[in-house]
This record gives C-alpha cells, sequence and structure tokens, in this order.
C-alpha cells in the first residue's frame, strides 16, 4: 500500500512555523517581511498563482504587493519598474510571475532582478551559486521537493533518481540539487527530456522519479517498478464540467495506474504546488533576514 505525500498538510504546517518565526523575528526589533510580485497580463493561471502566493503572504504575516502591468507594457517599462523595486528597501523580494509576453526577453528581465531580491532563485548568479553548492536562493519548487523528502524522511543517498523534464525552473535545478553531496542529495541521477529514447527502460530502472515535462498523464503503470518514490510536478490545466471553476488539474503522472506499485507518491493538486509557495515563503524570510 503506498503512502501519500500530503503537500497540503506538509505545507500548511511549515507555515505555521514561517508565522512563528516572523513573529519572534518582528519582536526582537526585525521588519515585516515584504514580497512584491510583478504580474504581466491577465493569464489565468498566472492570476491563480499570483493570489494564491498573496494569500500566503497574509497567512504567515508578510507584506505583500502586486504590480498589475497591462500585456501592453514595453520591455524597457517592465525594466525600469524592476529597477524601481530593486531600490525600494521596503521590498525584501521580487518575483515576475511567468510567462511574460512574446515581446519581453524573459532572461533579460531575470537578470534584472538583484539577486539579493530574487526570491525565485532564477537569476544566474543564484543558479550558479546553487550548482557549486554556496548558499543561494533555490528554486521554489525543487526546494520544496527536498522539503517533502525530509519531512517524509524519504533518503535520496545512493538511490537512482530519474527526473524527466529539463526546464531551468525545475527538471535542472532539480538533477542538479539531488546529485549534490548532501543529506537529501547523494543520488545517481538521469535526467529525460522529448530526445531521450529509451524512457520507460530508464524508468523502470528507478527508485525515485520526479515527473516535471508538463505533459498531462504521461508516466503510466508499465513506466514504475514496484516501490518506486514518484513526485509529480504536472499541473496541466484542462476544462471540466464537473467542478465549480470549470477547469481542473492534471498531473504528469496517470495517478490510478501508478500509485499502487508505489511507496511514496504525490497527488495533484495538493502535492508539490503547495510546497512550492512555501519554499518562495522561506526564501523571502531569509531575504528579509540577511539585509
Ligand atoms: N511561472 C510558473 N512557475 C513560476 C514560478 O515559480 N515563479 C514565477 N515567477 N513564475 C512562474
Amino acid at each position: 500500500m503506498y503512502q501519500l505525500i500530503d503537500g497540503k498538510a506538509t505545507s500548511a504546517q511549515i507555515k505555521e512555523e514561517i508565522a512563528e518565526e516572523v513573529k519572534q523575528f518582528v519582536k526582537q526589533g526585525g521588519k515585516i517581511p515584504h514580497l512584491a510580485a510583478i504580474l504581466v497580463g491577465h493569464d489565468g493561471a498566472s492570476e491563480t498563482y499570483v493570489a494564491s502566493k498573496e494569500r500566503s503572504c497574509q497567512q504567515v504575516g508578510f507584506n505583500s504587493t502586486i504590480i498589475r502591468l497591462e500585456d501592453s507594457i514595453t520591455e524597457a517599462e517592465l525594466l525600469k519598474k524592476v529597477e524601481e523595486i530593486n531600490k525600494n528597501v521596503d521590498i525584501d523580494g521580487l518575483i515576475v510571475q511567468l510567462p511574460l509576453p512574446d515581446h519581453i526577453n524573459e532572461q533579460k528581465v531575470i537578470e534584472a532582478v538583484l539577486p539579493e531580491k530574487d526570491v525565485d532563485g532564477f537569476h544566474p548568479v543564484n543558479v550558479g551559486r546553487m550548482v557549486i553548492g554556496l548558499p543561494a536562493f533555490i528554486s521554489a519548487t525543487p526546494a520544496g521537493i527536498l522539503e517533502l523528502f525530509k519531512r517524509y524522511n524519504i533518503k535520496t543517498s545512493g538511490k537512482s533518481c530519474v527526473v524527466i523534464g529539463r526546464s531551468n525552473i525545475v527538471g535542472k535545478p532539480m538533477g542538479i540539487l539531488l546529485s549534490r553531496k548532501s543529506e537529501y542529495g547523494n543520488a545517481t541521477v538521469t535526467l529525460c527530456h522529448s530526445r531521450t529514447p529509451n524512457i520507460k527502460e530508464v524508468c523502470l530502472n528507478a527508485d525515485i522519479v520526479i515527473a516535471a515535462l508538463g505533459k498531462a498523464e504521461f508516466l503510466t503503470g508499465d513506466m514504475v517498478k514496484e516501490g518506486a518514490v514518484v513526485i509529480d510536478v504536472g499541473i496541466t490545466r484542462v476544462k471540466s464540467d464537473k467542478t465549480k471553476s470549470g477547469w481542473k488539474l492534471l498531473g504528469d503522472v496517470k495517478f490510478d495506474e501508478v500509485a499502487p506499485k508505489c511507496s511514496y507518491i504525490t497527488p495533484v493538486p495538493g502535492g508539490v504546488g503547495p510546497m512550492t509557495i512555501v519554499s518562495l515563503l522561506k526564501n523571502t524570510l531569509l531575504a528579509s533576514k540577511e539585509k
């Protein structure tokens, strides 16, 4: 029988821990942590994520500011806004919600955020520091997955781990973090992607599979070995007439087929998603304390 990794409950507990830490920090004369989010345009998923980040800030006692900008904003105007927030000493962390409209160079915007305020951990300085094992802001989703391993006491040392997907935000940093010489590292990592020819065989050999390719229900029951740990990072929104919102979320894992073979598995929703937000909060608290 598999054990469900409950990201929702774990994140709720961590939020309580953060709230307590903020209380103590402020009591000792520290400033209330402040996260700013820039949201360009009206993408439905981005609106939902940013609203959820704002709600989470309130839950732990952070200040938050959402800066809403129209799709028509120019790259120069957006960069100017980022610069303004870089200089604003009251703001500890800044995230620019992705994706950005096509006419804006995303990488240029990422690199405009001060590394000390880059609580998403997307700036090359933070990525580079993470790669060589220096203290850095670590991308929120991989950090959240490591936290789940820690809280559920899932050992990675000596294990064979497959990461499917090579995005800058999840797949690449996840692979590096799992192969680091650290307690929740020391795994032998295989990074698979769309050109990997024998993905099924590779996955069948894995003790831990992290599915982060963004393809709904890609990982099927015949692709995992008995007793594997499966982490589902996918969140594909599909129309549904069974939910109030008219949408439902599908993971990258075909849960009903895969779960019976697993020792541990994350659900979608309620698995990795809530942990991502908690990692962002942790990074913001760190940014605020380090100032
Ligand atoms: N879009 C999808 N995931 C993320 C994230 O973690 N941070 C930001 N800024 N944008 C995203």
